[in-house]
C-alpha cells in the first residue's frame, strides 16, 4: 500500500490532477517491477508495496505542469525516476544494515544481502529499460544520475581526504547521492511536458538545492524520529557510524572549542552502539544538542535559495506548489 502524501500542493485542484496521475504511475511501477519467477517478483515488489513517499515522481508530475502534465512521457519519467530510488534502497539497507525501511523489515533482513544486492540491480534494469523508451536523451541524464548517487555513496563511505573541510566533502556527498535524483526527477518532468530550457534548467536547480536539504532533513529524523511515523529505526546512522551532519558539526565544534561536554559526547558516539540502552542514551544525547537546530537551519536556508530560484517562474498555482513541497520536505515526520 502506499501512503498518501504527506507533502501537501498548494492548490487542491491541481493536487487533485497530481494525484490521479500518481495511481497511473503506480500501476506502472508494479507492471515494471514484475517477475515471471513468484520469489523475484515478491522481493522485487516489497519496497515498493511496504509504501514511502513518492516524492520524486511527484515533482516530476508537478514540473510537468510548467508545460503539458498530461503527455504520457510524463508518467514514464516518473516511473524511472522512483524505480532508481527504489532500486538505491535495497542496496542502502545493506550498506546501512538498516533493519527497517517504510515500517517493513529491509529485504536484506527476509532474504539475505545477495537478494537484496541483486534485486535492486534488477530494479535499475527494469528503469533502464523504461527510461530507453523516452529516448537516448534520458538515457543519458539517467545515466548521469546514477553515475552522481553511486559517487556521492562512495565519497561518503571513503570519507574526506586528509586536509579536506569535512562539511564541505558531506554537502558534495549529499547532493551527489541524494539531490542527483530529486533534481533530475523535477529535470525530467519539466522536459517531458514539453517545457523551455529555461524552465528546465530552473527546475533543476530548484531539485538540486531541496534535494541537498531534504538529506539534511533526513539526518536530524536518525536522531529526533519517532520510529512508527518514519518507518526507519532511529539511530541507524549513529549505530553504523554513517556521518551526517549533526555529527560531523558536533566534531568540528568539539575540536574548536574543546567544550567537556561535546567532548565526551564525541567519545560516546565513537563507542559501540550495539547495545540498545547506549544508542538510545546517544540518540537523546544528540538529538537536543544545538548542531541539530544548526543542521535545521542549514536545511531552511537551502529551501530559502531553492525558492528564490523559482523567481523567474510565473506565479501561479504550480509555482506555488512547488513551494508548499519545498517546505514539506525539511517540516517532515517521515
Ligand atoms: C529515503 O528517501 C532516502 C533518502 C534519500 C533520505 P525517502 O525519504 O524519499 O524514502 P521513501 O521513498 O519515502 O521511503
Ligand atoms: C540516502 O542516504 C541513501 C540513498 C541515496 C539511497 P541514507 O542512508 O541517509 O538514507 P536512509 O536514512 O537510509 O533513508
Ligand atoms: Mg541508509
Ligand atoms: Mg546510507
Amino acid at each position: 500500500m502506499t501512503s498518501p502524501t504527506a507533502l501537501p500542493l498548494a492548490d487542491p485542484a491541481l493536487a487533485e490532477r497530481i494525484a490521479a496521475r500518481l495511481d497511473q504511475v503506480e500501476d506502472r511501477l508494479r507492471t515494471a517491477a514484475a517477475y515471471a519467477d513468484e520469489l523475484v517478483n515478491d522481493a522485487a515488489h516489497h519496497l515498493a508495496d511496504a509504501g514511502g513517499k513518492r516524492l520524486r515522481p511527484m515533482l516530476t508530475l508537478l514540473a510537468a505542469e510548467l508545460g503539458d502534465g498530461s503527455r504520457d512521457e510524463v508518467l514514464d519519467a516518473a516511473v524511472v525516476v522512483e524505480l532508481t530510488h527504489l532500486a538505491s534502497l535495497y542496496h542502502d539497507d545493506v550498506m546501512d544494515s538498516a533493519p527497517l525501511r517504510r515500517g517493513a523489515p529491509a529485504a536484506h533482513e527476509v532474504w539475505g544481502n545477495s537478494v537484496a544486492i541483486l534485486v535492486g540491480d534488477l530494479l535499475f534494469s527494469r528503469a533502464s529499460t523504461t527510461v530507453a523508451d523516452l529516448g537516448p536523451e534520458a538515457v543519458k541524464i539517467q545515466a548521469g544520475t546514477f553515475e552522481r548517487l553511486c559517487l556521492g555513496q562512495l565519497h561518503e563511505s571513503m570519507g574526506p581526504r586528509e586536509g579536506d573541510d569535512a562539511v564541505q566533502h558531506y554537502l558534495q556527498v549529499l547532493a551527489d547521492k541524494t539531490a542527483s535524483l530529486i533534481a533530475t526527477s523535477a529535470r525530467l518532468g519539466a522536459m517531458y511536458g514539453g517545457c523551455a530550457p529555461e524552465v528546465v534548467e530552473t527546475v533543476a536547480a530548484f531539485g538540486e538545492r531541496i534535494g541537498i536539504a531534504f538529506q539534511l532533513a533526513d539526518d536530524v529524523l536518525d536522531v529526533s524520529a519517532d520510529a512508527a511515523l518514519s518507518g526507519k529505526t532511529p539511530g541507524t546512522d549513529l549505530r553504523e557510524k554513517v556521518p551526517t551532519m549533526p555529527v560531523l558539526l558536533l566534531r568540528e565544534r568539539a575540536a574548536r572549542e574543546r567544550r567537556p561536554e561535546d567532548i565526551a559526547l564525541v567519545d560516546l558516539l565513537d563507542s559501540d552502539l550495539s547495545d540498545d540502552d547506549a544508542l538510545a542514551r546517544a540518540v537523546a544525547a544528540l538529538s537536543t544538542h544545538e548542531v541539530v537546530a544548526e543542521t535545521r537551519a542549514r536545511a531552511l536556508a537551502l529551501v530559502d535559495e531553492a525558492v528564490a530560484v523559482l523567481d523567474v517562474l510565473p506565479a501561479g498555482p504550480v509555482k506555488d506548489s512547488f513551494i508548499s513541497f519545498a517546505d514539506a520536505l525539511v517540516n517532515r515526520a517521515s
